[in-house]
């Protein structure tokens, strides 16, 4: 929990210092003489009237922003978890006075993501419980400073549920599963879930959306969200998530060592759920429909092999040159279905989509495409507000002449070149003139190695500030 309390006493403060400054009359002169408060660095100390304090350095002022805000607090807060201390006093005032009102969002995010860990299904595992008291504001502003921390915890709520999404095993989240738990989400945070199943999805045409999801026992499920919190005559924007609970590769089959993450492979879906729920919460003024194509990509007597060619919702042929290129096919669909049936005058579409993208950005920046520079510059404001990276690839006729196929309208793949922009090119056929842009997010989503002290091993809930911020900034 957090909480804003001037006065509360904690077992341990965490007071936060630049280098370089004048702020040492709080610091003890030998604290001063070994601390050179270095960005992430910190000494514990007990100071002469008894009070546990750990000083946290800041490095330079005039290479610290607000990102780093978020970074610096989840790591002072993993220093001190490993004493095992639960009742923290933070005070804030340092940011506060440089970067405003604004920081108290950081100071919770870093709080409540450094803290995160996945709950697991271990029998002995025990619930940690953190008290942490934000300190250090000016008493007038107590509401401000409330209100702040209320709106943060939900979108902060956001990307952890995007990370619980993904961490979860494919058995544990089947496309049935991850429906009703939206479900039920949507009672909670007041947006509304619509559910269709394989009928539906069969009797409106959405055949490469139903030629992957038939690959699997489990039945693939279209979920609909839909946040109408803007005015009624404005735009409605599209989230469309890929939602491939389990990617085996299906014929194309996934090599036993690159299985690893393939329980992962809802990103996409997890961000956009993240996002909406934040967006709800906090009443953001936005008109938004999350659309999840949700299905495995297994191996079965009804699966899909290369050289079929199948049809779509859009009416354009495709040829299916590898199996494992699925997440394209389900998401051809749902855009489809986010113009045709939700009337959406612009769009998203996130997901892990390519093994193409880690090696050319790695598992700090997504990759991203576009049809739209206004748009786009708008989605660059919200992602400069959440410090997230993003890195746009070009686009020219070149990279699409390399999915032209001889007996279809398109093909899945290219041939082993630029294939986050030939995947994206895919959707991109299928958007047509609608404004969109398209997030790679196969190398952020996940970390074996956590980058930043604010992620732990496992899923990082990529997308979801951005998308947050990307309606939030509008407002
Ligand atoms: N889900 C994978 C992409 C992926 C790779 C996500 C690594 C996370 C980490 C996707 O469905 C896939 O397998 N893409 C293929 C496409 C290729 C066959 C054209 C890839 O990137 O290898
Ligand atoms: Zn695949
Ligand atoms: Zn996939």
């Amino acid at each position: 929990m957090i909480y804003a309390d001037n006065n509360q006493n904690c077992d341990f403060k965490i007071l936060y210092v630049y280098a370089g400054t004048k702020d040492e009359e709080n610091i003890p002169r030998s604290i001063l003489e070994i601390f050179n408060r270095g960005y992430k660095t910190c000494i514990p100390c007990i100071k002469e009237n008894g009070e546990a304090v750990l000083y946290v350095g800041l490095g330079e002022i005039s290479s610290f922003n607000l990102t780093r805000i978020k970074e610096v607090v989840a790591y002072s807060l993993k220093q001190l978890r490993k004493y095992n201390i639960k009742n923290v006093a933070m005070d804030i005032s340092t940011f506060l006075k440089e970067y405003g009102i604004e920081s108290i969002s950081e100071v919770v995010l870093g709080i409540r993501l450094g803290l995160y860990s996945f709950k697991g299904y271990g029998t002995l595992k025990k619930e940690e419980n953190h008290h942490i008291f934000l300190q250090g504001y000016p008493k007038e502003q107590e509401d401000i400073v409330n209100k702040e921390i209320s709106l943060a915890v939900n979108v902060a709520e956001g990307v952890i549920l995007a990370r619980d999404l993904v961490n979860t095993p494919a058995n544990k989240l089947t496309p049935i599963i991850m429906a009703d738990s939206i479900r039920k989400l949507g009672e909670k945070a007041g947006f509304e879930v619509e559910i269709f199943d394989e009928n539906y999805i069969t009797e409106n045409k959405m055949e490469a959306f139903y030629t992957v999801g038939k690959s699997s026992g489990n039945p693939p499920r279209l979920i609909i969200v839909r946040y109408f919190g803007g005015h009624k005559e404005d735009d409605i924007t599209a989230l469309v998530g890929k939602g491939v609970t389990c990617d085996t590769g299906g014929y194309c089959l996934k090599p036993a060592n690159s299985m690893a993450g393939i329980k992962g492979d809802m990103g996409g879906a997890a961000a956009v759920i993240g996002a909406i729920y934040s967006l709800a919460k906090n009443k953001i003024k936005a008109n938004v429909v999350g659309i999840i194509p949700a299905c495995e990509n297994r191996i079965s007597r009804e699966s899909f092999i290369p050289g079929d060619v199948i049809n779509s919702m859009s009416g354009k042929t495709i040829e299916v040159l590898n199996t494992d290129a699925e997440g394209r096919l389900i998401l051809a669909d749902a855009v489809t279905y986010a113009i045709q049936k939700e009337r959406a005058k612009k769009i998203i579409d996130i997901a892990t989509l390519t093994g193409a993208v880690v090696n050319a950005l790695g598992f700090s920046i997504a990759g991203t495409l576009t049809n739209n520079r206004e748009f786009y510059s708008e989605f660059t404001k919200g992602y400069e507000r959440a410090g997230e990276q993003y890195w746009q690839f070009p686009i020219c006729d070149e990279h699409r002449d390399m999915i032209k196929s001889d007996i279809a309208d398109v093909k899945n793949m290219g041939k082993n070149y630029c294939g986050t922009i030939t995947a994206g090119l895919f959707i991109e056929k299928f958007v047509e003139d609608t404004p969109w842009i398209h997030l790679d997010i196969a190398g952020t989503a996940w970390v074996d190695t956590p980058i930043y002290e604010y992620q732990t091993t496992g899923a990082t809930g990529a997308g979801v500030t951005s998308m947050y911020y990307l309606f939030k900034e509008r407002e």
